[in-house]
């Protein structure tokens, strides 16, 4: 296993060619290749890079809140909290038996582990200072997977709520020829039209999607590309999957989102507990996905 770092990002290759890179800021999984070299995650070509602005691409970590504050306890926090707006610290490497998740790749993986707490953000939101926490975020690159988990620990003395989302943004070849398996008949909320709905087959793109599904994560999720499984999720923890595309419209209102037609390029399946989670004091919460690329 080869591993480089530096001041803003660690990247980690397998002696089979396969690598994972990780930004500092917001410990945001950047690239994730899978042998060949092809590339998993879409990246904007406008994306922010310096840390001025939340990463258009990758897997940026939503947490505390997802969407606009809406509770009490992250009243006035940035859209998608701090998480992915705060440099972590690189904790190192380490093997990747502890893997909670079924079927994980075992030996030929390499783990690595990025931290957060509240000592560390730049400025704390003075809604979230009587709180403290930390974050372990681990990614561990495996032969043909990936696994991003988070173990969220309570360390102060009061209980807070929080909400958290792995943002993956999935690199694909043309939207059109893409669906959602695994939501069949499962009840969302519809964050463009309103209101709770549900479909009776795979999910397709063909206008702005914005849907927030619960669904038990014993089921299995798959991206499907021109009728092949291309990317399979596995979670644990995690009872919620977003799925979100901007469409035309939308994207361009994005400053960041480029080439103009961006949007064919990707779709966000993004996996979290959107449902808010109390974390008592001195409590871990625990949580993550693992995605196998085909
Ligand atoms: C998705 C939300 O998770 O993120 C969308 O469901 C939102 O509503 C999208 O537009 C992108 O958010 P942002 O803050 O990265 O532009």
């Amino acid at each position: 296993v080869s591993i480089s770092e530096d001041n803003s990002r660690v990247t980690a290759s397998l002696p089979t060619g396969e690598s994972v890179e990780v930004l500092l800021f917001g410990a945001t999984v950047l690239s994730w290749k899978t042998a060949k070299g092809k590339e998993n995650l879409f990246v904007s070509s406008k994306a922010h890079l310096d840390g001025s602005k939340a990463v258009r691409g990758g897997i940026p970590l939503v947490f505390p809140n997802f969407g606009p504050s809406s509770n009490k306890a992250t009243e006035g926090l940035p859209q998608h909290g701090f998480a992915r707006t705060s440099k972590w610290e690189y904790l190192g490497k380490s093997s990747s038996e502890s893997s909670t998740l079924p079927n994980s790749s075992g030996d030929s993986s390499v783990k690595l582990d990025f931290g957060l707490s509240n000592t560390m953000l730049d400025k704390i939101p003075s809604e979230w200072k009587d709180y403290q926490f930390g974050i372990t975020y681990s990614v561990t690159l495996g032969r043909d997977d990936l696994e991003t988990s988070l173990a969220i620990r309570n360390t102060g003395e009061k209980d807070f709520e929080f909400q958290t989302l792995l943002h993956s943004y999935w690199a694909i070849d043309n939207i059109s020829n893409v669906s959602v398996s695994g939501l069949e008949k499962v009840s969302f909320a519809d964050k463009v039209g309103g209101g709770n709905k549900e479909e009776s087959g795979a999910i397709t793109v063909s206008s702005e999607v914005d849907r927030v599904y619960h669904v038990d994560p014993s089921q299995e999720i798959a991206i499907i590309e021109k009728d092949k499984p291309r990317f399979e999720f596995t979670r644990d923890m995690l009872p919620d999957v977003v799925v979100w595309n901007p469409w035309i419209e939308k994207s361009k209102t994005m400053s960041d989102l480029a080439p103009e037609d961006a949007y064919k390029r990707f779709i966000c399946v993004e996996t979290g507990s959107v449902s808010w989670n109390t974390l008592e004091a001195g409590d871990t919460w625990e949580g993550g996905q693992r995605i196998k690329a085909l």
